[in-house]
């Protein structure tokens, strides 16, 4: 299926969540009077910079027009209830001052989705920010474990539910920093905080290159003519998180090493090709490569933003290429439907860029497109993809959307 599609209008998904709400939440005894509100937060998809962000290190993501809305209703007691559109999430509740705090005896993968809207509102309060209760309808069009960050998105915008208009005087990077603790303390993920902060920090039109080590940003315009089209293998990803969690423990074993040698290094942010070359002996030959590819997609960051200022999409081909090479061979992420999918993407005249996105093991891959090639694009993946991998891959021309807000 491609999907240049005509994503629903924003009055026409208003007046749907509204009905919906009606019909899941008929008693609206406890709700205060006012009008509903309604709050969006966009998915994510990563140019370049992947495994990164947790060293502390550089990532240029962007925020999508694939978002999470949610009507919300509130409520004067303090509860939350939640419905979901989506099949996969039956309705839940809370009392939003009455979150538990974390339990850490249950494993992530059987938390359900309201885990995640229980885990911002106990980060919110442990922040000492004013929650209330409110009766939700979450309907998200980000195709889910795909790699587009829709968990960031629900949490971002539970954040903006539960903290009604209050939400407008938290700085972004704030709410992705109390986002990023509920994933991880709450629910039990060890992500960074790229998805997070894309989800809340995007603007139209423009990517983000984001300083994992200091929070500091700035956004970086995509080239007039250029397109961005996501391309989901629909490969299963069944090694992701124990994979990700063995690839973290890596880059800590390599600075541990390296740390023995060079005091000051901290992190692989600290730690540049040459010294890479100098304490290479030090490390495993498993660890020298994965260390490898974070010095060298750090670097690949950098230039990429150079790129997009100058208008060089000969040399954004180039970055891009050289960052999938690295996440397949060095840091081992990448998986077969994912070459296969930047293997006929970088086939088509006029595309200019391909690369798999975020944690690898399957999901998604990133491509820059001029204009005029996205339907020979989505031609091309979805006749020459499935013959090659047996899957039926969606194609998605996205637009770089605002981050989180009301809408
Ligand atoms: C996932 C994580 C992010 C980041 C990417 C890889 O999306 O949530 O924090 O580590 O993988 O770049």
């Amino acid at each position: 299926m491609s999907d240049f599609d005509k994503r629903e209008s924003s009055a026409k998904r208003r007046a749907r969540l509204k009905t919906a709400l009606e019909a899941a939440f008929p008693d609206a005894e406890d709700a205060e009077a006012g009008a509903l509100q309604f709050v969006r937060a966009p998915g994510r998809v990563n140019l370049i910079g992947d495994h990164t962000d947790y060293n502390d290190g550089f990532v240029l993501p962007a925020a999508i027009d694939l978002d999470i809305w949610i009507a919300v209703r509130r409520r004067r007691d303090g509860l939350v209830r939640l419905a979901s559109l989506q099949a996969e999430g039956s309705p839940g509740s809370f009392w939003a001052d009455e979150v538990a705090p974390p339990d850490s005896s249950l494993p992530a993968p059987d938390r359900s989705w309201v885990d995640y809207v229980a885990g911002v509102a106990w980060s919110l309060r442990e922040a000492g920010l004013p929650i209330h209760g409110f009766d939700g309808i979450v309907d998200s069009s980000i195709p889910p474990g795909a790699g587009l960050a829709s968990s960031a998105a629900l949490e971002l915008a539970s954040a903006l539910a539960l903290l009604g208009p209050a939400h407008v005087d938290e700085p972004a990077a704030r709410l992705a920093a109390l986002a990023q603790r509920a994933e991880r303390e709450y629910v039990g993920v060890n992500c960074g905080i790229m998805d997070q902060f894309a989800v809340a920090a995007g603007r139209a039109g423009q990517a983000i290159m984001l300083d994992c080590r200091s929070l500091e940003s700035h956004h970086v315009p995509i080239p007039a003519g250029v397109r961005v089209v996501v391309c989901d293998t629909r490969s299963p990803r069944e090694l992701r998180s124990s994979a990700y969690n063995e690839r973290r423990a890596e880059c800590g074993k390599a600075v541990a090493l390296l740390a023995e040698q060079e005091p000051s290094v901290s992190s692989l942010r600290e730690v540049d090709a040459d010294m890479l070359r100098r304490y290479r002996h030090v490390l495993p030959e498993t660890v020298a490569r994965r260390a490898e590819h974070v010095v060298t997609e750090n670097d690949r960051v950098v230039a990429a933003v150079e790129a997009l200022a100058a208008g060089d999409l000969e040399q954004l081909g180039k970055l891009f290429a050289a960052s999938h090479e690295s996440l397949r061979s060095s840091y081992e992420v990448s998986c077969d439907a994912l070459d296969e999918m930047v293997a006929v993407a970088s086939a088509v005249p006029g595309v200019v860029a391909a690369r798999m996105t975020g944690a690898g093991f399957g999901g998604c891959t990133v491509n820059l497109v001029g204009e005029e090639a996205v339907g020979d694009l989505a031609r091309a993946v979805t006749e020459e993809y499935p013959r090659r991998t047996g899957l039926s891959p969606r194609v998605y021309s996205v637009a770089v959307s605002d981050g989180a807000g009301n809408v």
